[in-house]
């Protein structure tokens, strides 16, 4: 028995990552699961769901351009059209563009704005609108600890994850009482092609903050996504949950000189 079975939902940005990871882990619990991704990620997104066909698990490609009105519409109903539900939604799909706040072009300040911003909106738009006329559902939205603290080089990103985090914390409150739970996860420095692809020294930077001097992987993000989608998280609601090896607890870097050694 897994638990998930029986329940289908969509994961945005599962081409690679933090997304692949959480559909293949919707999938292992039973889900029918919706791997959506623009159109370019066409052959990655395939291999998510070969990986869970592998598995013995259910999902199809969808391709989805999250900061298009249209493509979040269709995505709920061609979930709902293949599966015949919408019982859990993750809005993960993300850019990250990187450059002193007065360094940033116009171009790619909007750009972050309408995929990480407006296409998390336009997502709970539409998987709301769904939810809440057949008996509610659990949606988890990806925001970062860049949603919770400054981080220098990434303000466009920053005020987007930030503003997804207040985006939760209303939808949450407004939908309650129609049987719907919005979450949020702020995770930290990730092993994903997002941070994998930045040069060494930024790699490290990212890590520095966090008492876990580690990069933490796409399955431990997963398995927090899994629960609080879940019904074990029933009474949770509009909160952000931290997956950074402790670096938004702390306000110390990490340093072998303030850990015991035994
Ligand atoms: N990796 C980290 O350290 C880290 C930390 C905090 C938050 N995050 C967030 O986690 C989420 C997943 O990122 P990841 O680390 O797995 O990186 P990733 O680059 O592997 O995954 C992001 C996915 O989003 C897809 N995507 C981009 N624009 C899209 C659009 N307009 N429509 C649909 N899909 C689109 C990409 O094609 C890609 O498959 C992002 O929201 C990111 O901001 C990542």
């Amino acid at each position: 028995m897994g638990s998930f079975d029986g329940k289908a939902g969509l994961v945005s940005g599962a081409a690679g990552g933090i997304g692949r990871a959480t559909a293949i882990a919707f999938a292992r619990e039973g889900a029918k699961v919706v791997v959506a991704d623009i159109a370019a990620m066409r052959s990655q997104a395939l291999e998510t769901v070969a990986l869970i066909e592998a598995a013995g698990g259910t999902a199809i490609f969808v391709p989805t351009d999250v900061a298009q009105a249209s493509d979040a519409e269709a995505l709920v109903a061609a979930t709902v059209a293949a599966f015949g539900s919408l019982d859990f939604a993750f809005n993960n799909a993300g850019v990250l563009t990187t450059g002193f706040t007065a360094d940033v072009e116009e171009s790619a300040f909007d750009r972050i704005i309408s995929i990480d911003l407006k296409g998390v909106w336009l997502a709970m738009k539409y998987e709301i609108l769904y939810m809440k006329e057949h008996g509610g559902g659990a949606i988890v939205n990806t925001a970062s600890e860049a949603g919770l603290v400054g981080t220098p080089m990434a303000g466009p990103y920053v005020a987007a994850k930030h503003a997804v985090v207040g985006l939760t914390k209303t939808a949450a409150g407004e939908y309650a009482n129609m049987g719907i739970r919005i979450n949020a996860i702020a995770p930290g420095a990730i092993a994903t092609p997002m941070v994998l692809t930045l040069p060494p020294e930024a790699q490290a930077s990212l890590i520095a903050p966090q008492p876990l001097n580690r990069f933490g992987t796409p399955e431990e993000v997963a398995e927090a996504v899994l629960f609080l989608a879940s019904d074990k998280a029933s009474f949770i609601l509009g909160t952000v949950l931290s997956i950074d090896g402790g670096a938004t607890s702390n306000a110390q870097s990490y340093d072998p000189f303030t850990s015991p050694t035994s």
